[in-house]
């Protein structure tokens, strides 16, 4: 499959990597292509890693995947424009985040969020948010913890997207426990765990956590 990411960083380089292993045609695109030859030359420069700009990446990928600070989310894609992205399944792993006064606190609107602003901003584009509460290790590699016995949470809006996105993450990285929270607003509800990780993680000194479900 061909895989866009908007966004080059930890969880484009490290999905990226992992997908490329298992066969796919990965385009990473960043603000500045050049400064990825690095993690092209790591990957033996694998004809199915390649880098471009964000339209670039997003016009070559069938699936689409955010991976931009939630702070800039929207204007970059907005960069992108509709166009690129319309009747594609869009994967949103940001996180609306931003320093206020040395406090971590969400960036994205009261009641509302990051996934449903892109949504409303993209109709003809299927939003799944999903991946954004675990680190990029964890996103990649679930039976690393606790034999894959912990929850990913997924929402959206359109249910074949939902159920499609939940099998790809069970086939590229072995996640076992996928909770459909329902609706693109239950973004609300994910992105808001940000509140919560940030404490386990001063607590724990190291982001190799998630949440397990009990009922
Ligand atoms: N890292 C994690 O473990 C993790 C876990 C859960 C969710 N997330 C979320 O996933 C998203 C990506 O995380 P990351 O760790 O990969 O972030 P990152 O390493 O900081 O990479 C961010 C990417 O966005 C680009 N970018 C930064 N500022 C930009 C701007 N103003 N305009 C356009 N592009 C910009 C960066 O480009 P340059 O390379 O040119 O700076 C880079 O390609 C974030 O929303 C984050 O909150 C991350």
């Amino acid at each position: 499959m061909k895989i866009g990411f908007i966004g080059s960083g930890n969880v484009g380089q490290t999905l990226g990597r992992v997908l490329i292993e298992k066969g796919h045609e990965v385009k990473l695109g960043a603000r500045e292509p050049a400064k990825l030859t690095n993690w092209k030359q790591s990957l033996g420069n694998s004809e199915l890693a390649s880098v471009g700009t964000y339209r670039e990446a997003a016009e070559h990928g069938e699936l689409v995947i955010n991976a931009t600070p939630g702070v800039v989310s929207l204007e970059v894609l907005q960069s992108v424009g509709r166009e690129a992205l319309a009747g594609k399944i869009l994967i949103d792993v940001a996180l609306p985040l931003a320093f206020e006064n040395g406090e971590l606190r969400l960036s994205s609107p009261p009641n509302g969020s990051l996934g449903e602003q892109i949504q409303h901003a993209f109709p003809e584009t299927k939003v799944v948010k999903t991946l954004n509460t675990v680190t990029s290790a964890l996103m990649v590699n679930p039976l690393h913890l606790a034999e894959g016995q912990h929850d990913m949470f997924i929402g959206g809006n359109d249910a074949d997207a939902k159920n499609e996105v939940a099998a790809y993450l069970r086939q590229w990285f072995g996640w076992r426990n996928i909770v459909d929270l329902g609706d693109i607003s239950s973004a609300r509800a994910t992105e808001g765990l940000l509140l919560l990780s940030s404490r386990i993680y001063g607590a724990f000194g190291h982001s190799n956590f998630n949440l397990k479900v009990v009922h």
